[in-house]
């Protein structure tokens, strides 16, 4: 038996919970639609969130989006709720990125497992400080690895020389945008700073940033530029930074939204297991720079993401829309 049709104001507290989810730059580059005869929660890409210049092909989009998808599962299951996905339910419509029939006793769509994520979704936010000097636990990576295999992805952990080419791969994008700076249009468009920082509902605003770096090469953004931020310290970074690969076998708009569904779930089990994060997607932005990511031993998958995992502080909560702007009830 179907469980009860969840109303309007149910629906608004998942997507609530679906908008904490990570973006590329805090875009927030989603919609949602609540067909309420159907029990159907659509998602939908919105391309006025876009971002041309860092992300001509919307991979990153749909990545931001297969998070907030993710986030909205285990808002669902966490309510008593079984959310039934389908991807790009329409091929006629490629920005309706996914229809999610809430309730319903699929016995496949068990989502049990997902109701003990439930509380990392308001602790987990990127953290662009140093982390401490310290190892990862072979069991707390495993269980990382895993929750990316749940999701059709996979997390790779590279060795220390890897580490240090994917650090190279990120300075490399650095020095480029450097060389090009109409390639910071977008950042500029999403960075948040001064008066704006603190009324702004989207980008990233400064006091995320994270102090500046004085060493080290951790593969961090830096969000001011040239621009100078009020108060901002700098700090060394780690010498030896955890990073991992998030792949998946094939790289369309469905394997993007499987690899932000992965990545949310790996970032959500990395916030319950005391893990502080952050994510890169610079060196992953050109197409000779992303294939130099790849493992080069394995040559396996399409790199998606870089995490850097570490022990040190949460970074600050950032802003959202508010749900009146992102879900519209028929
Ligand atoms: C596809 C994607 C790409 C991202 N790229 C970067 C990046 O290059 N550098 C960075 O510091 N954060 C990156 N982020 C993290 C976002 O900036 C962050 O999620 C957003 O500002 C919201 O903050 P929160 O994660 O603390 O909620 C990325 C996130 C996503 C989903």
């Amino acid at each position: 038996m179907d469980t009860p049709q969840p109303d309007a104001k149910t629906v608004a507290g998942l997507v609530a919970e679906a908008v904490t989810a990570p973006s590329m730059h805090n875009a927030q580059p989603w919609r949602f639609r609540f067909l309420a005869s159907e029990r159907v929660l659509l998602l939908f890409a919105d391309l006025d969130r876009a971002m041309p210049r860092s992300d001509p092909g919307n991979r990153a989009l749909h990545i931001g989006c297969g998070a907030a998808l993710f986030t909205l599962r285990v808002a669902a299951a966490h309510a008593g709720i079984t959310p039934t996905v389908s991807l790009l339910p329409d091929p006629a419509e490629p920005l309706r990125l996914a229809a999610v029939r809430l309730g319903g006793t699929d016995p496949d769509a068990s989502e049990d497992d997902l109701v003990r994520l439930h509380q990392a979704v308001r602790r987990r936010h990127t953290s662009r400080y140093p982390f401490d000097e310290k190892d990862i636990p072979e069991d707390v990576r495993a269980a990382l690895r895993a929750a990316a295999d749940r999701e059709g992805a996979e997390l790779q952990f590279p060795g220390p020389w890897h580490v240090r080419t994917i650090l190279d791969l990120v300075h490399d994008a650095e020095n480029r945008d450097v060389l090009h700076p109409e390639s910071a249009g977008d950042l500029r468009r999403w960075t948040r700073l001064g008066p704006e920082a603190d009324t702004a509902t989207d980008g990233v605003p400064e006091y995320a940033f994270g102090p500046r770096m004085r060493d080290g090469k951790a593969p961090m953004r830096d969000f001011a530029g040239r621009r100078p931020v009020a108060d901002r310290g700098t700090a060394s970074f780690e010498k030896d930074p955890h990073l991992a690969l998030l792949s998946t076998p094939g790289d369309g708009p469905a394997d993007w939204l499987r690899a932000g569904q992965a990545l949310q779930r790996v970032l959500l089990e990395a916030t319950l297991a005391g893990l502080a994060t952050s994510l890169t997607s610079h060196a992953l932005e050109s197409r000779d720079l992303r294939l130099l990511t790849r493992d080069p031993v394995t040559g396996r998958g399409h790199v998606q993401m870089v995490l850097r995992l570490g022990y040190g502080p949460q970074g600050p909560a950032t802003p959202r829309r508010s749900v009146r702007d992102v879900l519209d009830i028929a």
